[in-house]
């Protein structure tokens, strides 16, 4: 059998199943919804959101691209920020990255990836603003698993950085920001940042919002 046809009987049979627990399960699920969580993590195929979380349908919001980042101009992401935070009004954003992580270890290295270099570019920032805590360790994997820590509390900063972030802080007193950093080796999350509500922004990044300016990133 060609193996793409795997999938779609087991999409089938996971339909039997969940009717059996539940007869209304689509019927509900087609309704709305209504998730608490957005999630923003690595397109690694190890690192599967919901399965990791123990998370059913309708409760992560997903967004995923290699390396867990959150960049300014991305337009895909920041929309799917705004739509989850503006009118899903979820109570949490969560980064996660993992160890192991390649983005990550490409962009530690000096390989010409073509495209993906200009992705990884955002990770080298992050290197060279944290060149000498990341060269004091000399093992090179200890250094690209502190590098993956301290590129998603990074991303955690670049979310708090944008005016969708401030203005639902301001206007909703929410959505909390958190850092993870999943470990393939034992399945387990650690957590490696948080940003409440209240949390302090460097000054240059800080907007001040005119009621009268309408939504925008
Ligand atoms: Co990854």
């Amino acid at each position: 059998m060609d193996p793409y046809k795997k999938l779609l009987l087991a999409n089938e049979a996971w339909v039997q199943e969940r009717l059996k627990i539940r007869h209304d399960f689509f019927a509900r699920q087609a309704q709305q919804q209504a998730p608490a969580f957005m999630w923003i993590g690595c397109s690694d195929s190890r690192v599967p959101a919901e399965e990791i979380t123990g998370t059913e349908p309708g409760e992560l919001f997903v967004h995923r691209n290699i390396a867990n980042m959150v960049v300014h101009t991305d337009f895909n992401m920041l929309s799917v920020l705004q739509y989850a935070v503006e009118v899903l009004k979820v109570k949490h954003v969560i980064v996660c990255g993992h160890y192991r992580c390649g983005g990550v270890r490409h962009a530690m290295g000096n390989r010409d990836l073509g495209l993906i270099n200009k992705w990884l570019r955002h990770i080298k920032d992050v290197y060279r603003l944290y060149q000498r805590e990341l060269e004091s360790i000399a093992d090179l994997d200890a250094r690209w698993d502190r590098l993956v820590e301290i590129n998603v509390a990074e991303q955690v900063q670049n979310l708090a950085q944008t005016s969708i972030i401030q203005r639902s802080w301001r206007n909703e007193g929410g959505p909390s920001l958190h850092g993870w950093v999943y470990d393939l080796n034992s399945g387990y999350i650690k957590d490696v940042a948080l940003m409440p509500p209240d949390a302090k922004i460097d000054d240059i990044y800080r907007f001040e919002f005119d009621d009268t300016t309408s939504v925008d990133t």
